[in-house]
């Protein structure tokens, strides 16, 4: 029987059960860097390698529209998010997008995450120990929404970063977890929706160029402005992830406690090794485990082929992982990124292709800008690393030091 004719047996459940490892272990024991293999009811094809990042990205070959299941747009994403468009209509909302790209919205959002930090550290030095995941979450929601001009909400922004946290966290499980992402979603979908209705009758100041004011502005490929109930989910679709940033914080305190030598050229400040420092976590640690589209066209990848409508997956956290582009995957070395430049479809934590142009993530800009702000003043925070469970278990998506990393005895920075 060949390759083609052979019946698919569906993979969902293992995929749950393996989580991270599920694609890379299926690629490791394929001729190629692509896998036949059927999921969610269909069949599907995933790759991964730079070649298949543009293969991916190609509008001819793989679309969005339709493929992100009910249960992760009701969590991650939203109903009618920017994710979920294709052509002309994607483009428009995109560009509501591409404003963050510029390095100056960056800096002055690093600088206000930067001061939510340095605010917060004195109340964690008062404590006997602190989770940074938690703590981290935090200042991210404080800084993102003042530098959006949001009001950050009467619950506080503490309330507001476990909403933003639970949307992440709950989107690829059943159960409880699921459960308290949909209603935090639900809950925070009615606050900003009720914020744009506020700004749009005047009876709320936005600064026209904030974001706030952008959203409220927009107007569609149609013409018309977005709804009160999309303009939330655009608004949402910023801050939720800024502040998944903890995310990585937490894996920088992992890797500086396992690697503590590389302590001094973060604390120092060298924006080369920061940079590096900062690529080098979104590439180790595991966070986004692939990306999928519906194949838009009968489809050939590498002598394999795809049906019209079957699911295209590419694998991020394997490319990531990828020997044949890394030497040395398992290795946390910040000092790759400083010995060869890495293409722009090599390194895809946060997508491929040209965030202009195609999905690729808006936010990236934002989130190195962020992450070396906050991991260069984790190393110059003096704190202890309690005995705890750090392990990241590779089966649970998305994932974290299971401590979600504690820190005793915090200390601000001297001078
Ligand atoms: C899209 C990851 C931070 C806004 C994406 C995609 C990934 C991703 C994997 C999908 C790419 C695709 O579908 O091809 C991450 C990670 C982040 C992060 C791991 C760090 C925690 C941010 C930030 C923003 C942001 C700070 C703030 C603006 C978006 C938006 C999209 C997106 C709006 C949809 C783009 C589109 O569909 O055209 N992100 N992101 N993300 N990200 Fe991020």
């Amino acid at each position: 029987m060949d390759v083609l004719s052979r019946p698919l047996i569906d993979r969902t459940l293992p995929l749950l059960a393996e989580g991270y490892a599920w694609l890379p272990n299926r690629m490791r024991d394929a001729p190629g860097p692509v896998v036949r293999t059927r999921i969610m009811g269909r069949p599907a094809l995933a790759l991964r390698g730079p070649e298949a990042v543009r293969f991916f990205y190609d509008e001819q070959n793989v679309h969005r529209h339709r493929a992100i299941p009910e249960p992760v747009l009701a969590t991650l994403f939203g109903h009618g998010a920017v994710h979920t468009l294709d052509g002309p209509a994607h483009r428009v909302r995109k560009s509501l997008f591409l404003p963050l790209l510029e390095p100056g919205r960056i800096t002055g959002l690093a600088e206000h995450v930067g001061a939510a930090w340095d605010d917060a550290v004195p109340g964690w030095a008062r404590r006997g120990s602190v989770v940074l995941f938690d703590e981290a979450s935090t200042v991210l929601t404080t800084g993102v929404h003042q530098w959006a001009g949001l009001p950050v909400g009467d619950a506080g922004a503490e309330a507001t970063a476990r909403d933003m946290i639970a949307m992440v966290d709950g989107f690829a499980t059943a159960g409880p977890r699921h459960l308290r992402a949909r209603r935090a979603r639900a809950r925070q979908e009615e606050r900003l929706g009720r914020l744009v209705r506020g700004v749009r009758s005047g009876e709320v100041p936005a600064e026209p160029d904030s974001v706030l004011g952008l959203v409220c502005r927009h107007r569609d490929a149609d013409g018309e402005p977005l709804d009160e109930k999309t303009a939330a989910v655009e608004l949402l679709n910023v801050v939720r992830p800024t502040t998944a940033v903890a995310w990585f914080v937490a894996f920088a305190a992992h890797a500086l406690h396992r690697r503590p030598e590389l302590r001094t050229r973060l604390a120092d400040g060298d924006p080369a090794f920061t940079a590096a420092f900062t690529h080098e976590v979104r590439r180790f640690y595991p966070f986004v485990p692939f990306l999928a589209g519906l194949a838009a066209r009968d489809l050939f990848w590498r002598g394999q082929w795809i049906p019209a409508g079957g699911l295209v997956v590419l694998d991020v956290y394997g490319q990531n992982h990828d020997e044949s582009l890394w030497g040395d995957p398992y290795a946390f070395r910040p000092q790759r990124f400083l010995e060869r430049p890495v293409g722009r479809d090599e390194l895809i934590p946060q997508g491929g292709g040209d965030p202009a142009a195609n999905h690729r993530c808006p936010g990236e800009g934002m989130t190195l800008g962020v992450l070396e702000a906050l991991a260069g003043r984790l190393a110059r925070m003096e704190y202890t690393v309690p005995e705890q469970n750090l392990s990241i278990p590779l089966n649970r998506v998305p994932t974290r030091p299971h401590s979600g990393v504690l820190l005793a005895g915090v200390r601000p920075a001297a001078g």
